[in-house]
């Protein structure tokens, strides 16, 4: 399969811890690149349902290595929590399937109340983050005053790089009227995951290098999605990493002419969580989805914002990752749907543009213009070759294919790996 970036296409959830499962079969290394325990990634073995937040959904095949790379910010308690979730749930994680970078980035509890009183103050124009502190975590690396993980393990030195960061920090959260925050307390319970982590903290980047040049196939697993990226998003209701396919490449030391595809994953639908723009928004849809249970958000459980495919973010998606293949997932929730509606260009100011436009106040306003496809009104979960899917369905996923402007490869009727095609 050779080294593979997966994106989400869309706005995250696409499905992309499922489809990381599928392919990490063929696969010996799955690397997160960006991001951090904002991501829920969820994926069923059998009737288990596991929810990864930090460590690769590679995790759950034994055999395989799971790097968390450079590019991801880092909160060590719940990693810990992750690690003893995974534990009692009967999946082994050690220092062998497991590898955490020296130099991606700690989140700090200041970072997650700093995240919470930005939102306060931002009133009506809230980003609706996660609250786990990923903005100003990034915004602290930007700033060139984080702390990484190399820091984290180093026992003489962390108490004193500590005391200097909470000391700031401390006379920023009084400012705002939040509570400062306990050394003592801080520094054992960081100390207590630094001792459970360092066993596992590597230098991924010569990891990944010596196993790219003996021909390893390495899955690089996107977080988020595409119109969350801090550059290509819908900004500001964006998160602060690199979601594209660029951000695999800065979040592992890996270049891109090691790189050999692009797989994007989307929904047959499209879904956000969080404010911000989402011009195929409907309320017919989201109570439908709502309805079968579907819909809620793996990290906060928030209700997902849904609506109908939107074939302008797309193609957008679609170029700015170079996407070469795509996987389409939660087809089986159209199974109901009379008439599927899909976005092919917006109308705003008396114009119709087939591009989303980077003002977010133009893109709230942009109407989506629709094409009509006839529903399959059958149910999808049971079937298992793409030669007996409906062809009413099998036109549509191959229309989306075509609107996006890639070429389609697996489609997904359910969220175990069984409900999974291969075209
Ligand atoms: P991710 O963040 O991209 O990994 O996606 P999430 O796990 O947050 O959300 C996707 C949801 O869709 C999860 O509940 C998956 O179990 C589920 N899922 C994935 N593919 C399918 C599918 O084809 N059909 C159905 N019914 N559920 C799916
Ligand atoms: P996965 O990997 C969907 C959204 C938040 C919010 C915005 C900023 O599961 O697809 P943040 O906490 O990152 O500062 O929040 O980004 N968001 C996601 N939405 N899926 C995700 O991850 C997300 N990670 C962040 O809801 O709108
Ligand atoms: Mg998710």
């Amino acid at each position: 399969m050779a080294n593979v970036i997966l994106v989400g296409a869309q706005w995250g959830d696409e499905g992309k811890g499922k489809i990381i499962d599928v392919l990490t079969e063929q696969s010996e290394i799955v690397v997160r690149t960006a991001g951090g325990n904002n991501a829920g990634h969820t994926v069923y073995i059998g009737r288990d349902k596991y929810v990864l937040h930090l460590i690769p959904s590679g995790i759950l095949r034994p055999g395989k290595v799971c790097v968390i790379g450079n590019g991801v910010v880092l909160d060590p308690i719940g990693l810990v929590k992750e690690l003893d979730g995974l534990d009692k749930l009967g999946v082994a994680v050690s220092p062998a399937n497991l590898v955490i970078s020296e130099t991606a980035h700690v989140v700090f509890p200041w970072h997650r109340e700093l995240d919470g009183q930005r939102e306060i103050r931002k009133g009506n124009n809230k980003i609706g983050t996660t609250k786990r502190g990923i903005g100003p975590t990034y915004g602290d690396k930007a700033a060139r005053v984080g702390l990484r993980v190399i820091d984290l393990v180093n026992a003489a030195k962390f108490p004193g790089r500590l005391r200097e960061r909470l000391a700031e920090n401390n006379e920023v959260l009084r400012a705002l009227g939040a509570q400062p925050l306990d050394y003592d307390t801080l520094l054992a319970e960081y100390s207590r995951a630094a001792d459970r982590l360092r066993p596992f903290v590597a230098n991924t980047v010569v990891l990944l290098h010596e196993a790219t040049r003996r021909g390893a196939n390495i899955l690089f697993e996107g977080a988020q999605g595409t119109f969350l990226d801090i550059d290509h998003g819908t900004y500001p209701y964006v998160t602060s990493s690199s979601t594209t396919a660029g951000g695999a490449c800065t979040g592992s030391g890996v270049p891109p002419n090691r790189m050999d595809s692009v797989v994007g994953v989307l929904k047959a639908y499209t879904t956000r969580v969080g404010e911000g723009p989402l011009p195929t928004e409907n309320a017919e849809i989201s109570d439908l989805l709502h309805g079968m249970g579907r819909e809620f958000g793996a990290t906060t459980g928030r209700a997902r914002r849904c609506g109908w495919f939107d074939a302008v973010a797309t193609r957008h998606a679609a170029m700015v990752n170079g996407i070469d293949e795509l996987a389409i997932t939660n087809v089986d929730g159209l199974d109901t749907v009379k008439r599927i509606r899909v976005c092919v260009a917006y109308r705003v100011d008396g114009k119709e543009i087939r591009h989303i436009p980077n003002d977010c106040e133009i893109l709230a306003r942009c109407e989506p213009v629709y094409q009509e496809f006839p529903g399959w009104e059958t149910p999808t979960d049971a079937i298992r070759r793409w030669e007996d899917l409906p062809a009413n369905c099998r036109h549509y996923v191959l229309s989306l294919g075509q609107l996006t402007g890639a070429r389609l490869t697996i489609v997904s009727v359910g969220p175990a790996r069984e409900q999974t095609m291969f075209i």
